[in-house]
């Protein structure tokens, strides 16, 4: 029965997940999903004897620390041959004419992420690695199973027992885009595009934070022994029929003026895609032929890459500034002659910091180079040395902040300057404070950032406390605000005392303490208070806090004007404390735990089980403790303790029958961390058993036939 269940809410979710993420025509609505998503968990929590690693339920990740096994590809993966000449492209072509005779090719687009190649057996996911050198890269297949657009089990029919998939790890421009706004409210160094945040984020160490960051993935080349097709164009339609995202931008192309064609349409077309590319791939069609013309020592004779120029143009650098943001990051910026580039007026650019600069020699007056690559912003690639001015001099960079005088100074590790003057610096004031009014923090409707500059200008705020004492008569004499909307205001602002504990949190602007790092603060530690006076060990212990985190938490609350402000803001009524959970039911009321170890979730989802059931968690063992719930590798000090002491010591699995209704067995207390929790080993059990493993550890690339879609291997 439940088995029978588990097995339709996981084809129910893979189907609609397919029609989501793959074919873009969602049929059921989020919250349908999200119900059926959240019912198999629960009945997968339930019965870890069901587990399986390609569940639907791991696309949500975990943040069990991933270490990152270096693997040995059973096809190597080759890199392409590149141009932006279309000479040598015309070169190219010609060549293999003159070679095979008239061929045809498959014009694709070329995707501007990062390489992967996915292992299926029997129809199932068992393995993603990078392209590392080629021969070797790395085992990512826990975050690539968040990638929603990457098939866990395949679809239809007819697929080999045992291939490769190649393709690109993108992440589209929204994705990108809410990301980097993300890591700037919370202070963070910003990605410079696409492709490097695809590649950061594949190699992140928790899942959880891969599965949130909205990657995708396209599928462009297969590798096999015995791959049951003649080219290139039908095993891509094949591969689209069993689940993958086969991009249908490409074309066949008989002759180097359809090959024109679509290179000329691409790119401009291109700009309109809601991810990133970077050329056009030509690659020939027929395996066969692809036979005949073999490799050289790097990359494939029967295909190339064109690639796009990024757009570039030459403009006067008229001067350059400063800005601070909240954190008191001093970012240089050139003001430039406004000039064209790629459709848009561009009068700014940015300087990124003073290295940078120091790098590119700039100085104000130059000519210089601005380009749109596959940045958003655009940047300063070169200076025109030939129309540098006579009596130029190198540019010194500023030591002091630009708005408030201080002295700046640099942190170890950052490649930024810091104005450390957080309580006096204007722009740094202001942006805290609209870093506490925006909609995802204490959401104050009617102030934006003219009218909190306002306010700061005529002395009425300056601290985010100091909202809480407004007035409307103090407000509506202002310019352009008046009376309704300074009622309006002081509505809102009341309003915001309700606003839930987390969002509260996140509204102090502590630095790296995003929306997500303060759900998870305010989920471990249920108060401000709690968050306050915890150790750096304590603050480590909460999912996604590292130690970067916690040291910028201590140093918040270490602060006296931070402190006297949480002080106002509390007698002002703000929530500092999480909403009581509703019980799930009461099967652990009055009994106290210790969870230790790792398991087949976080340990805070562990505990969050714990309190939803009524039980209550407890730091340390000690004689208070009725139960410890052993997970892997859980402390022997803290075994031996608790087994002198007489705690009984449960199994993952124990305890997921103890919530479920059922008490523990016996042998249960003796058994403790020398035998893992079921859920772990069957996952593993499954994931290492598979052929691929052997195949793709074991150096056997020289005996196996190398092959890209072919299996003709590369020429000596
Ligand atoms: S085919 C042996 N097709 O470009 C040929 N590669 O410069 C294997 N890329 O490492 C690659 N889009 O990461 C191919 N449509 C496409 C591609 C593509 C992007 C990347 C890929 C490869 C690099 C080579």
């Amino acid at each position: 029965m439940v088995r029978e269940r588990i097995e339709e809410l996981r084809r129910q979710l893979e189907l609609h997940n397919f029609k989501y993420y793959v074919e873009n025509a969602p049929e059921i609505s989020d919250f349908e999903f999200d119900t059926m998503m959240r019912e198999l968990q629960d009945l997968e929590r339930a019965h870890p004897e069901y587990a399986d690693p390609n569940s639907p339920t791991v696309r949500v990740g975990s943040d069990l620390t991933a270490e990152f096994a270096t693997v040995r590809h059973r096809y190597p993966m080759l890199s392409l041959g590149n141009t932006y000449s279309p000479d040598e492209l015309h070169e190219f072509i010609a060549r293999i004419e003159r070679e095979v005779g008239a061929t045809d090719f498959v014009c694709e687009l070329k995707f501007d992420g990062t390489a992967i190649s996915l292992t299926y057996d029997h129809g199932t996911l068992t393995r993603a690695v990078t392209r590392g050198d080629g021969v070797a890269g790395d085992d990512v297949t826990a975050n690539v199973r968040t990638v929603r657009s990457v098939p866990l089990r395949l679809r239809g029919t007819g697929w080999p027992q045992h291939f490769e998939i190649r393709g690109e790890i993108l992440m589209p421009y929204a994705s990108f885009d809410r990301l980097n706004a993300e890591r700037e409210a919370n202070g963070e160094q910003l990605f410079a595009n696409p492709r490097n945040a695809a590649a950061g984020t594949l190699k992140q160490q928790s899942s959880a934070v891969v599965a949130r960051r909205g990657l995708d993935c396209t599928l462009y080349q297969l590798a096999g022994d015995d791959l049951p097709f003649t080219n290139h164009w039908e095993s891509l339609q094949r591969a689209r029929e069993w689940g993958f995202k086969i991009s249908d931008r490409m074309r066949i192309c008989r002759n180097a003026a359809e090959i024109d064609d679509f290179i000329r349409y691409w790119d401009t077309a291109r700009h309109e895609l809601p991810f990133p590319t970077d050329g056009v791939v030509i690659k020939v069609n027929d395996f066969a032929v692809r036979r005949q013309l073999g490799f050289t020592a790097k990359a494939p004779k029967w295909a190339v890459a064109y690639k796009f120029k990024a757009e570039q143009v030459l403009t006067r650098l008229e001067s350059i500034s400063f800005q601070v943001g909240r954190t008191g990051a001093v970012t240089p910026v050139a003001n430039l002659a406004p000039v064209l580039l790629a459709g848009t007026t561009v009068r700014r650019a940015t300087l990124h910091n003073a290295e940078q600069m120091a790098l590119l020699d700039v100085r104000p007056g130059d000519m210089v180079y601005v380009e749109k690559g596959g940045e958003i912003i655009p940047k300063i690639t070169g200076v025109e040395l030939s129309q540098r001015p006579a009596d130029s001099r190198p540019f010194e960079y500023i030591t002091h902040c630009p708005e408030c005088g201080t002295e700046l100074v640099r942190y170890e590790g950052e490649a930024k300057h810091y104005c450390p003057n957080q309580s006096g610096c204007r722009p740094q004031i202001i942006g805290r404070i609209i870093h506490f009014i925006r909609r995802k923090a204490l959401d104050i409707e009617g102030l934006g950032e003219e009218t909190v500059e306002l306010l700061y200008d005529n002395s009425l705020v300056r601290t985010v406390a100091d909202l809480y004492d407004l007035r409307a008569e103090q407000l509506s004499p202002l310019p352009r605000l008046g009376e309704k909307s300074a009622e309006n205001i002081i509505r809102s602002i009341e309003r915001s005392k309700e606003v839930p504990f987390p969002r509260v949190l996140f509204g102090l602007g502590i630095r790296f303490v995003g929306e997500t790092t303060a759900k998870y603060l305010a989920e471990h530690f249920r108060t401000l208070d709690a968050v306050m006076h915890a150790s750096r060990e304590e603050l480590v212990e909460a999912d996604e806090v590292g130690e970067r985190i916690a040291d910028a938490i201590l140093e918040y609350f270490a602060d006296a004007a931070n402190l006297d402000i949480i002080r106002r803001l509390r007698e002002a009524g703000l929530q500092f404390e999480a909403a009581a959970r509703e019980l799930a039911s009461e099967t652990l009321v009055g009994k106290s735990f210790v969870v230790s170890g790792r398991f087949s979730r976080s340990r805070d989802e562990m505990k969050a089980l714990i309190e939803a059931h009524g039980g209550k968690n407890l730091a340390a063992v000690s004689g208070s403790v009725d139960y410890i719930v052993a997970g892997e590798k859980m402390g022997p000090a803290k075994l031996k303790k608790a087994e002198k002491l007489g705690i009984r010591i449960l199994s993952e699995e124990e305890f997921f029958r103890m919530i479920e209704g059922g008490t523990p067995t016996e042998t249960a207390e003796t058994i403790g961390a020398e035998a893992p929790a079921e859920t772990t080993d069957t996952a593993e059990a499954v994931e290492t058993a598979t052929p691929a493993d052997v195949a793709g550890t074991t150096a056997d690339t020289e005996s196996a036939p190398h092959s890209e879609a072919t299996s003709s291997g590369p020429a000596p």
